[in-house]
C-alpha cells in the first residue's frame, strides 16, 4: 500500500516520518517541490517526491495535509484522480483573517470533514484522521510507552476504516473510531469535544479514549 502525503508542513512531515519508520512507502508532494524532495531524501528509500497529480495517481491512500481552503482547491482540480482512493483529511475549519489571525471559517454546526466529504467523487473513500492532536504531539507521541497514544478517526466507509487503522498502527499509535462523517466535528478544533485542544492537551490511551468517545454526542 502506498500513501501519498500532499503537504509536508507541521502535520505532513511528522506523519511521513512515522509512516516510513513503520515500514510504509510514501510519496510526498507540496506546493514547493523542493521541500517535498528534501524530506524524501532525508527519509530514505521508502519515500519519494513527485507532483501532486503523480502522487495521487500512484497511491492507494491520499492524505491531504493541507489547510481546508487548499484541500478544496486541490480536489476541485484533481477530483477525477481520486476515484477509488482512500482520502484522509486532517483539516480543521480554520483560516486566517486579513490581520493574519487564525479564525474559524465555517459555521459552528458545520465540520471541515462534512465539507471535504461532500466535494469528493462518490467513488472516493473518505476518512477524517491525523488531525486530532497538535502537530507537536503528533510528532512526539508515536510508540508511546507503556501504553500507545490513540489517534481517533471518523468515517462512514469500511475500506477507509481498514486502511486508516493500518496506517495509524504503522505510525505508532492506537486507532479508535470516533464515529461517522456526521461526528467529524468531534475530532476537529475549535469546538470538537474529542480534539486534544478540548482535553487540556491530554494525549489519551485506548481506555481513556473509549470512555470519551462513549460520552454524549457519539453516533457510532
Ligand atoms: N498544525 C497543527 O497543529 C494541526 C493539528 C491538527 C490538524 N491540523 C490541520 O492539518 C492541516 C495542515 O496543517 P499544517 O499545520 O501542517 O499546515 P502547514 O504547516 O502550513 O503545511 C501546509 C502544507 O500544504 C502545502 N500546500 C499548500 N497549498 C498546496 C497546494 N495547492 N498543493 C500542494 N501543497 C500545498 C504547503 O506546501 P509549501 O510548503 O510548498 O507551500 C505545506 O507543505 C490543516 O488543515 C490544519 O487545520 C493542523
Amino acid at each position: 500500500m502506498t500513501t501519498a502525503i500532499i503537504g509536508v508542513g507541521n502535520i505532513g512531515s511528522p506523519l511521513a516520518r512515522h509512516l516510513v519508520t513503520g515500514g510504509e512507502p510514501v510519496v510526498l508532494a507540496a506546493k514547493d517541490m523542493s521541500r517535498a524532495g528534501a524530506l524524501a531524501d532525508e527519509l530514505g528509500p521508502l519515500a519519494r517526491a513527485s507532483s501532486v497529480e503523480d502522487a495521487i495517481v500512484g497511491a492507494d491512500v491520499v492524505v491531504f495535509a493541507l489547510w481546508l481552503d487548499a484541500i478544496k482547491e486541490v480536489i476541485a482540480k484533481d477530483a477525477r484522480l481520486l476515484d477509488d482512493k482512500v482520502v484522509v483529511d486532517p483539516s480543521n475549519p480554520l483560516g486566517f483573517d486579513e490581520n493574519g489571525q487564525m479564525m474559524r471559517t465555517l459555521p459552528d454546526d458545520q465540520s471541515s470533514g462534512s465539507v471535504v466529504a461532500a466535494i469528493l467523487p462518490a467513488a472516493a473513500h473518505y476518512v477524517k484522521a491525523f488531525g486530532t492532536l497538535s502537530a507537536d504531539s503528533l510528532a512526539s507521541a508515536a510508540n508511546h510507552q507503556p501504553r500507545k497514544a490513540v489517534l481517533l478517526y471518523a468515517t462512514d466507509d469500511d475500506a477507509a476504516a481498514t486502511s486508516i487503522e493500518r496506517l495509524i498502527r504503522s505510525a505508532g499509535f492506537e486507532p479508535l473510531k470516533a464515529g461517522g462523517v456526521a461526528d467529524a466535528g468531534r475530532i476537529e478544533m475549535p469546538g470538537g469535544d474529542l480534539h486534544q485542544a478540548a482535553l487540556n492537551g491530554a494525549v489519551l490511551d485506548l481506555d481513556e479514549a473509549r470512555s470519551k468517545v462513549a460520552g454524549a454526542g457519539a453516533s457510532a
